[in-house]
């Protein structure tokens, strides 16, 4: 089952209640929230107080991405507010495996995220302590840019190295997916889908999230 994830950061945040509400009637399963430092990002979003609103708001789990710098510094007071999915980027911590593994005895699922210019090779290691990989389809910071061409390929050969190792970890991809190349990457083995623009940039977020889920019926 492939899950689509709207990100927020897209979202009328003067209205954030009701576009939440609005992805939970077009069948989102997960809700995504973009955290940046201005640092790791050359970008400012949202922080801890909007995860603990926001988990109170709605039923649907909250997959947190923190685009900072020393994030074993913050991940798991990300899970204490509320985040079931808390994902690091594999450039900014030099302390993952613990900061892994205080992501999951917090409760939450752990992710790591890597960069479009970071090989793959980075993860060799992590892999096996991880339970989904955020690869980015874009350069992190900003909601509404181009699709990477490359990365479906990515996609492919991370699929591989999970199978061959025989774990099961998920795939999440995230930057520039809409209608147009959702089932690319899906195909390519995404299982876990964040579409920011696609979704609240379209005028009717309810109906964008299930267009989304739709296109992808035959991947079930
Ligand atoms: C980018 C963020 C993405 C972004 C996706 O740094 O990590 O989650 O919000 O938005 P779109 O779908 O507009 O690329
Ligand atoms: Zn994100």
């Amino acid at each position: 089952m492939v899950e689509i994830a709207p990100s927020i950061l897209s979202a009328d945040f003067s209205r954030l209640g009701e576009e939440i509400q609005a992805v939970e009637r077009g069948g989102a399963s997960l809700l995504h929230v973009d955290v940046m430092d201005g640092r790791f990002v050359p970008n400012i979003t949202v922080g801890l107080p909007v995860v603990r609103a926001i988990s109170r708001a709605t039923r649907l789990p909250i997959d947190a991405h923190l685009m900072i710098v020393e994030p074993g510094r913050y991940a798991e007071q990300f899970v204490k507010a509320g985040a079931k999915m808390v994902s690091i980027h594999v450039e900014a911590d030099a302390h993952l495996h613990r900061t892994i593994a205080g992501i999951k005895s917090a409760g939450a699922q752990a992710g790591v995220a890597i960069n479009p210019a970071t090989p793959l090779s980075a993860l060799d290691d992590a892999l096996k302590f991880a339970d989904y990989i955020l690869l980015m389809s874009v350069n992190p910071g900003f909601g509404g840019q181009e699709f990477i061409d490359a990365s479906p390929d990515k996609v492919r050969r991370l699929r591989a190295m999970i199978q061959e190792r025989g774990l099961k970890t998920r795939i999440e991809i995230d930057g520039g997916i809409d209608l147009k190349n959702i089932n690319e990457v899906v195909s390519a083995g995404a299982e876990i889908i964040v579409s920011g623009t696609a979704v609240f940039g379209s005028g009717n977020p309810e109906a964008s999230v299930r267009d989304l889920q739709e296109a992808t019926v035959q991947w079930v």
